[in-house]
Order: structure tokens, then sequence, then C-alpha cells
């Protein structure tokens, strides 16, 4: 049997599952973090978008086997403490969501985003943010993505990845 080790959320885990198994799976249905959503099931929505090392993945599509070792960041863990990050703080300013569903992975990518690019253009958040929102609100996320870039990425990095908003 091969057990599979990995933190989550700065919580060290492991799991015996069948290595193949997606690591959306494991962290809905062992680990119970249910913010991560399942959408589409091919790596296209991007409702399942949690931060592997910092780098966002949609985890529908990724094996556990393929985090041995590494960190994997949830919606969860963003904030400590029941905090909200800049985005998170930008997304109820803004009022982003509608239904909500595809919003966790909505607020991941972005995080992820502004890691990278502080002051995103247009065209980087239209590169950077492929996730399908059924409910149409990407006018919302565009706004609330420039005012959580304007309030400046402060880190609320739980599990010691890269510092972001
Ligand atoms: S559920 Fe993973 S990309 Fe759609
Ligand atoms: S808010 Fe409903 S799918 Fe995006």
């Amino acid at each position: 049997m091969t057990t599979i080790s990995m933190i989550v959320n700065g919580e060290q885990v492991q799991s015996d599952d069948d290595p193949d198994m997606p690591l959306l799976w494991f962290l809905r249905d062992r680990l119970h973090k249910t913010g991560t959503k399942f959408g589409c099931g091919i790596g296209e929505c991007g409702a399942c978008t949690v931060h592997v090392d910092g780098v966002p993945m949609r985890s529908c599509s990724v094996p556990i086997a393929a985090v041995d070792g590494q960190q994997v960041t949830t919606v969860e863990g963003l904030a400590p403490n029941g905090s909200s990050t800049a985005v998170q703080v930008a997304w109820i300013k803004e009022q982003v969501p509608q239904c909500g569903y595809c919003q966790s992975g909505m607020i991941m990518a972005v995080t992820a985003l502004l890691a990278d690019t502080p002051n995103p253009t247009d065209d980087d958040i239209d590169a950077a943010i492929t996730n399908i929102c059924r409910c149409g609100t990407y006018p919302r996320i565009r706004k609330a993505i420039k005012q959580a870039a304007l309030m400046g990425a402060t880190a609320y990095a739980a599990n010691g990845e890269k510092a972001n908003g």
C-alpha cells in the first residue's frame, strides 16, 4: 500500500487511498473540505481550483500521488482564524457571487493571479482567470480583482505559501 502525505491548510495529512484518486475527492470526502466544488470533473470549469505549492490547480484532474509531499491550500485555508484576505474583502464589497457555486474556485484563481501579478491588466485577468461562472458574474469579478489589487496584496498565507491577498 502506498501512503501519500501532504500538508493541507497547514496540517500534515496522509492517505492510503488509490494514488490515482483525484485530489478533489480526497479534500471533500476524506477531509470534508467542501468549500472546493465539483463542477465539470474534466479540468474545464475551475470550480475545484486549489493551490499546490502556491500554484492554482484544478483538483478534479490532479491525482493525489501528484501532490505527495506538497502543500495544498483550499479556500478554507486562505485566511486564518476567521479573517479575510484582500480578495475576500473585495468580493464582499463588490457583492460578486450570485449562486456562489463557482466562487471559491474563482477566489483561489484570483489569489494566485495577484500573487504573481499584483496589478493585473484586463488582458492579464483574461489570460489567467479561465474559470467558468454560469451566473455570469464576470464584470463584478473584474471589479473585485481591481479592488483587491488597490488594497494591496497583503499576506494571509496560512501555510507558508507565497504571500498574497
Ligand atoms: S470540476 Fe474541476 S475543473 Fe471543473
Ligand atoms: S455565481 Fe453562480 S456559477 Fe458563478
